[in-house]
């Protein structure tokens, strides 16, 4: 091979990753919450956006461990509900009733299955 056909298949390599760098921006691997599927996108966005990082931060990096702990309190659906009305109120957040809803739904479908008497 010759000194330059090498710096040339050097450059070409160079190129390539630079265009590659270029149309595909690095992206950070997905978290597992990103790849659920739920019939409450809305409540997920709210959630993910607000509520996660305190509780990550409480439960050992697993941003899902606060809803499946043993030791949880939450019996029943009025109480999920209480408790997310607490939480938005504590982190003053000004959620509609809607917004509630939303969130409440999506832990529910995702965490407690609770059977929703409304
Ligand atoms: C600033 C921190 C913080 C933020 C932000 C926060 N929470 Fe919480 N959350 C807590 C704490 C602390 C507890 C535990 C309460 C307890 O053990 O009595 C908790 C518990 C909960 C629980 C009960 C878990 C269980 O089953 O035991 C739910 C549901 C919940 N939060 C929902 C939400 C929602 C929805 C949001 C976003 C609007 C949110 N939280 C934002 C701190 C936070």
């Amino acid at each position: 091979m010759t000194q330059l056909f090498r710096t040339f298949l050097i450059f070409l390599c160079l190129l390539t990753n630079i265009a590659a760098f270029a149309i595909e921006p690095a992206q950070p691997a997905p978290t597992k919450t990103e790849t659920i599927q739920t019939a409450f996108p809305e409540g997920k966005k709210l959630h993910d956006a607000h509520c996660v990082k305190c509780h990550q931060s409480m439960t050992f990096e697993k941003p899902d461990d606060i809803y499946s702990r043993p030791e949880r309190i939450i019996k029943q659906y009025d109480s999920l509900k209480t408790q997310v009305q607490r939480c938005v109120t504590n982190t003053d957040l000004m959620w509609f009733e809607e917004e509630v809803d939303n969130v409440s739904h999506y832990l529910n479908e995702q965490y407690y299955h609770f059977e929703i008497k409304e």
